[in-house]
């Protein structure tokens, strides 16, 4: 009879013992990897001030630092305008009003996709064209706009574009994977107006294309003082700033600098794979290891890895991308006690059914460390920022944030906030974060009454 036949509880404990040995072996490892010491933040921070000021003078840079021809809005802008928030598969569309008092009314809104949930149409797959994606989005405010109203309509367009005034902007390239044929190197301010003019809506009028992180920015200025940075931490991240000077005009300008490409940040090996098999390896690599859309792949990744050593069961569901949605790692990173929650959306999502408790745990780490890490990693490009518009640290700080990972991830307002306290000890209190919700709505509001008061 073999020795294990003997004593099979005593194997099974040892089998026991040995995974979790080689469990808490695997999450120090991941952790010296991924979670980032506040030297290396200040690194980061210092490379990418280095590169804004790069960018800035037209050298070679990994952010754009687009300038977006508007600055900060006085409240005074006034009138009719609709709002389009296209940055994402879901397009909204709002009927709002100025009254030239910092106030903005909304009359109506609706949200549609561009991808029919039943299959009847795909707008954003490289099967579709720009003519028929912009005439969608075109009948769409047809359909929406009250008859009889006279309306300038502020885009905001959530994707690098190359601005050489308000309403005046080619994008440069899609992002969040994005495929549509026809738009790239296009002026998406022309395609909007002709597909309006086929379509015969005559009473809107496109006056300011703008990013949503400048959206943020506006909207968050009508309702709080000192901001001076927005971001967006949700699908897609990116942040802008007022520079006060623009050297193209001499007068203070949003500047929208597509931090998502910005490229001084440590990649693990987790990163550069999920780079490596993405539409476009080498490009919006901080995107890659933040945003909302590749933060589930991050997870995925080292989920399969642990698999493939043993840690974790076998799931071909592993292979199958965005497998783990947003709302499912929220579920994770909220779990208490015995992770009943962690095991249900493995269950759901992997179909592990017989995880331990210390395997529940191991997982529930991981996430939390490649989260974690998204926040301390825009906290450090925050950081950047702000040396590079105040080094002295002079005055306070607000910095408006919209999006899914700030609003509703657990733990990650509150990671960002921390790790901005120990890059800034010294300005503690004075560097703070607001959300701005639905700022790129509202801001493209703002953009259209101030491009329309401007060109009257
Ligand atoms: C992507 C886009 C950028 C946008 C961000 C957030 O990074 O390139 O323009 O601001 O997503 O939506």
């Amino acid at each position: 009879m073999a020795t294990w036949e003997k004593h099979p509880a005593s194997t099974i404990w040892n089998q026991h013992t040995h995974l979790i040995m080689a469990l808490s072996s695997y999450l120090s490892s991941l952790e010296k990897d991924l979670s980032l010491d506040v030297a290396v933040l200040q690194q980061i921070a210092t490379a990418f001030e280095k590169a804004m000021v790069d960018g800035l003078a037209g050298k070679t840079s990994s952010l754009k630092m687009l300038p977006s021809f508007i600055g900060i809005p006085t409240g005074k802008e006034k009138g009719a305008v609709i709002a389009v928030d296209f940055g994402g598969s879901n397009v909204r569309v709002i009927d709002a009003q100025l009254d030239g008092a910092s106030k903005v009314e909304i009359k109506q809104m609706k949200r549609f996709p561009l991808v029919d949930p039943k299959g009847a149409y795909n707008y954003v797959n490289q099967d579709a064209r720009a003519e028929e994606l912009f005439g969608f989005i075109a009948q769409e405010i047809g359909s929406f706009a009250r008859p009889g109203v006279s309306y300038s309509l502020g885009h905001t367009f959530s994707f690098p574009c190359e601005q050489t005034g308000i309403n005046q902007a080619r994008l440069i390239h899609w992002t969040k994977e994005f495929k549509t044929q026809g738009v790239e190197g296009k002026d998406i301010a022309l395609l909007l107006d002709t597909a309006l003019a086929a379509k015969n809506v005559t009473n809107v009028k496109g006056t300011a294309v703008i990013n949503d992180t400048v959206g943020t920015q506006l909207a968050a200025a009508y309702t709080h003082q000192n901001v001076d940075i927005a971001s967006i931490c949700g699908t897609g991240h990116n942040t802008c700033y007022l520079q006060p000077a623009h050297p193209l005009t001499g007068k203070p300008m949003i500047v929208n600098m597509e931090s998502g490409n910005f490229d001084g940040a440590p990649q693990s090996r987790f990163d550069v794979a999920l780079d490596q098999a993405s539409d476009s390896p080498g490009s919006q690599r901080l995107e890659k290891m933040i945003s909302g859309y590749y933060l589930g792949e991050v997870f995925r990744r080292i989920l399969g890895d642990m698999s493939t050593l043993g840690l974790l069961p076998k799931a071909d569901k592993l292979t199958q991308k965005h497998v783990l949605t947003g709302y499912n790692l929220d579920r994770i990173l909220a779990d208490m006690g015995e992770l009943p929650e962690t095991a249900a959306v493995l269950g759901e999502c992997l179909g592990w059914t017989t995880l331990t408790l210390e395997q529940r745990k191991a997982v529930q780490t991981v996430m939390t460390l490649v989260a974690r890490r998204s926040a301390r990693l825009v906290a450090s490009t925050f950081c950047g920022t702000i040396h590079f518009v105040d080094a002295g640290l002079t005055r306070s700080h607000a910095i408006a944030i919209d999006g899914s990972l700030y609003e509703k991830m657990p733990q990650y307002a509150v990671w960002l906030q921390a790790a901005l306290d120990e890059l800034l000890p010294q300005a503690a209190g004075r560097v703070t974060t607001l959300l701005a919700k639905d700022g790129s709505g509202i801001g493209a509001a703002i953009a259209a009454a101030t491009a329309a008061a401007s060109s009257t």
